[in-house]
């Protein structure tokens, strides 16, 4: 697969294999998204195909502009605030959708989920195609999401059309996605770079999908069909120490050999060189780092032979923290030890 680094004839290029149906992997501010035309049934079943992914798992809608999320789905006042004060951004909002939506775009659901993205590729991208674009994440399902055009050739090599390189994504995890509930209310489905804190400040109440922070029973149905399925999991077990710092440290520090890797923090990365592999998030109280850095690292064990077991801190939920410990709560399926 050519790869291509965004300029005027490479965007036209890419725009033109959308109207056309083609996929094309484009960097967006959160994470490479691999595109198809929302309009047109056969190009999301062609994304399910490529990325391997469950047919009852919507695709999010990428427009141009907040403006234009009438045409597509039933916007209201809510969505008007949220879009004035989160978009073009990292954000997605799940609302009823219109016809001229292909049902296959959304799982069969009666709801679209849409987002503006801000880099500057991807706007370029989606305005010139003339097209709401649907992009899940350019990965194989159940794989970290790719944060640099090479997670995506490891990834989809062969199966998609074209992939634009803009380098590495700046945030590093996927969007913020709210599901609108009521005039004044919202439940957030999934954490992302707008936190829960910026949400409250624009809605009265936000609640939060239990299956952010929890496992969810048998049979019980999150808000966001994806965030059911395990996901960005490395091959090795991967769990989870909370609990005070230092002695979440001295734990991961007693169980270390060649076969266990370490996710940590710079300030912590000396007192682990017994470890197989060392991953630093960076610093210790830099939430944006650790969001930018993880799914990289998670790669990384996945490249490193011989790596059987991970240990990570367990992070808080405040702020941006509360998107990198929805993840690592799902790569680690659930594990987690909690020191007293
Ligand atoms: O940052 C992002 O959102 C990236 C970039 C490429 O924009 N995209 C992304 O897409 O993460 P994906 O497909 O990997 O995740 C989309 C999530 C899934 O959990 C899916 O179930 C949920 O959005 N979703 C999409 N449409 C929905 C809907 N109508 N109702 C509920 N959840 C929906
Ligand atoms: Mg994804």
């Amino acid at each position: 697969m050519k790869t291509f680094y965004g300029t005027e004839a490479d965007i036209d290029r890419a725009a033109t294999l959308l109207r056309e149906g083609g996929l094309v992997a484009f960097p967006t501010e959160t994470v490479y998204g691999l595109g198809g035309n929302a309009l047109l049934a056969d190009a999301a079943e062609r994304i399910y195909l490529a990325k391997g992914r469950p047919g009852d798992n919507p695709l999010i809608v990428h427009l141009a502009q907040a403006a234009d999320a009438d045409r597509y789905c039933i916007t209201n006042a809510l969505f008007e605030r949220l879009a004035e004060a989160f978009m073009p951004g990292p954000f997605t909002v799940i609302l009823p959708k219109r016809d001229c939506i292909p049902s296959s775009v959304t799982g069969g659901l009666d709801t679209v989920a849409v987002r503006v993205p801000s880099h500057p590729l991807a706007h370029q991208l989606i305005a010139r195609a003339g097209l709401p674009v649907a992009a899940p994440s350019a990965n194989l399902s159940g794989r970290p999401s790719p944060t640099c055009a090479d997670h995506v050739r490891e990834d989809l090599d062969g199966r998609i059309d074209m992939i634009l390189d803009g380098g590495t994504c700046e945030i590093g995890v996927e969007s913020t996605i709210v599901r609108i509930d009521g005039p004044d209310t919202l439940t957030l489905c999934r954490p992302g770079a707008v936190t829960y804190e910026q949400l409250c400040t624009v809605c009265g109440e936000v609640r939060i999908d239990r299956a952010v922070t929890e496992k969810l029973a048998d049979g019980e149905r999150p808000a966001a069909p994806g965030m059911q399925y395990r996901h960005y999991a490395p091959a090795s077990p991967v769990t989870l120490i909370g609990g005070e710092h230092a002695r979440a440290a001295a734990y991961i520090a007693d169980r270390l050999s060649a076969q266990v890797g370490v996710l940590c923090y710079d300030e912590d990365v000396g007192r682990f060189s017994e470890a197989g592999l060392v991953r630093s998030l960076g610093a210790r109280d830099d939430a944006a780092s650790h969001a930018h850095a993880l799914f990289d690292a998670l790669r990384a064990f996945d490249a490193h032979p011989g790596i059987k077991e991970i240990y990570s801190f367990l992070p808080d939920m405040q702020g941006m923290s509360l998107a990198v410990f929805n993840r690592l709560l799902k790569a680690a399926g659930f594990q987690v030890i909690l020191l007293k």
